[in-house]
């Protein structure tokens, strides 16, 4: 709630229920950060407080599921009209419309990247990558990056870091994590029994760290020597995010596996994506029931996501998110001058975005005085000293001006608030020390 704001009794019902029944945790985060916000009505790049009080511009897009904005008209067309034909379908039987969207999707990924299984969630589609490695090679070890971010389910989950797997039981055997960046990290890590290496292209959770130049090329080249698949999770980067319909385009390698979520879905129904290189179908060939996900690739979904694939490939589409990316390049170095030692610099490729700030307290406080000023931006989890700029990709040039008058008040909040919450913090740690 903002201060000095009564709820109105559907959204104090709505906090209550969500409270006592859904996530007692996040309500008291949102509680005690002052951003009582109940997603209500939405449309394109906007979203609206259930009572209508408040209202966000997008800039967070929940890592690229509303890359073409909240309610998408087309989108919704095309749902409405499949629903008066299909519905989930059956993952043991064939399927028109599974068949439809794989074969469109295997002419918009280079070389033999032909096969497709789909999912429900990301966590569900890297999972069936990383049992692919491990199928394919018959091997088990798989690389990921530290402070990187795959999902919350089996394998995805084990691949990530310590914060989000240790409280639920002993690690999964065979998961190792480097740094982000450095090939030899790499190197030194992979062997003959290397299975996998799963990279984001960018991973988010560490805060937008766009790839050194000739990190992947050299990873692609260390897993070639090794006979390891390179697996590149493009969950947030994918769909048009970076200016090319894929994030991996810009560093000139060719994939093992993709794995694709988030945006295929257009925001309405769940759906995602694992293509494979032709070889490694293999692995279901003899028994392909061994792999059956209930609503993985429903047929509904798959009229969904082959329209946001023929949208996110359109050349002007793309050529639409490079002059956005441009606009936000100069707008933020108009604010880097005004706010030069509190947002010192911007990590971006296309609109995948991250503003650098001043330290690991910035992140969370420029996240709230954002939501203050009308916008929601959240920082990386895994570096808070980045806030995470994901607009949407349908939004109009003119929108840029506007998300900037409110990010610079929102830089000016940040800088005034920044030192009380310092303080705060201290006083709180030293009370937390003075109990032991
Ligand atoms: C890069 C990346 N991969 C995988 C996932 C997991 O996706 P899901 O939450 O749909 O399981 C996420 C989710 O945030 C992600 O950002």
């Amino acid at each position: 709630m903002d201060r000095g704001k009564k709820p109105s009794a559907t959204k104090q019902q709505a906090m209550d229920d969500f409270r006592n029944h859904v996530s007692s945790g996040k309500a008291a985060f949102f509680r005690k950060y002052g951003m009582q916000f109940v997603m209500g009505g939405r449309d394109e790049c906007y979203l609206d407080d259930v009572d209508g009080r408040k209202r966000l511009f997008n800039l967070h897009c929940n890592g690229g599921v509303f890359n073409l904005g909240h309610r998408n008209r087309q989108l919704i067309d095309v749902l409405m009209k499949g629903f008066e034909e299909l519905d989930i379908g059956n993952g043991h039987l064939m399927s028109k419309a599974r068949a439809d969207l794989a074969k469109f999707l295997a002419g918009l990924m280079p070389g033999d990247l032909s096969y497709t299984v789909f999912g429900v969630g990301g966590g569900e589609a890297v999972d069936l990558a990383l049992k692919v490695a491990r199928a394919y090679t018959g091997r088990k070890k798989i690389i990921s990056a530290k402070g990187g971010y795959h999902g919350h389910t089996g394998l995805a989950m084990a691949a990530g870091d310590e914060k989000y797997r240790v409280p639920f039981g002993p690690p999964v055997p065979g998961f190792v994590q480097v740094p982000f960046g450095d090939p030899n990290a790499v190197a030194a890590e992979i062997d003959a029994d290397t299975a996998g290496v799963i990279l984001e292209t960018v991973p988010a959770t560490l805060g937008i760290a766009v790839p050194p130049e000739g990190y992947l090329q050299s990873v692609r080249e260390l897993c070639t020597a090794q006979g390891t698949l390179l697996i590149m999770d493009e969950v947030q980067t994918g769909l048009g995010r970076t200016g090319r319909l894929w994030g991996f385009e810009h560093f000139d390698i060719m994939p093992d596996i993709v794995v694709i979520g988030k945006g295929l879905s257009g925001g309405i129904y769940p759906i995602t994506a694992t293509v494979l290189r032709t070889p490694l179908e293999s692995v279901f060939h003899d028994d392909p029931f061994i792999h059956v996900s209930t609503f993985g690739g429903a047929e509904v979904g798959c009229l969904v996501a082959k329209r946001v694939l023929e949208i996110s490939s359109d050349p002007e589409f793309l050529a639409h998110v490079k002059r956005l990316a441009g606009a936000f390049d100069e707008g933020i170095a108009t604010l880097r001058r005004k706010h030069p030692r509190f947002l010192t610099g911007l990590r971006q490729l296309g609109l995948m975005m991250g503003l650098e700030l001043k330290d690991e307290l910035s992140g969370p406080v420029l996240s709230k005085t954002a939501y203050d000023n009308g916008l929601l931006m959240v920082y990386a989890n895994n570096e808070p000293s980045v806030c995470q700029l994901l607009p949407p990709l349908i939004m109009e040039r003119s929108e840029v001006d506007l998300v900037m008058a409110r990010l610079d008040r929102a830089l000016a909040a940040a800088k005034r608030l920044r030192p009380v919450l310092k303080i705060k913090r201290q006083v709180e740690e030293f009370v937390e020390k003075w109990k032991m």
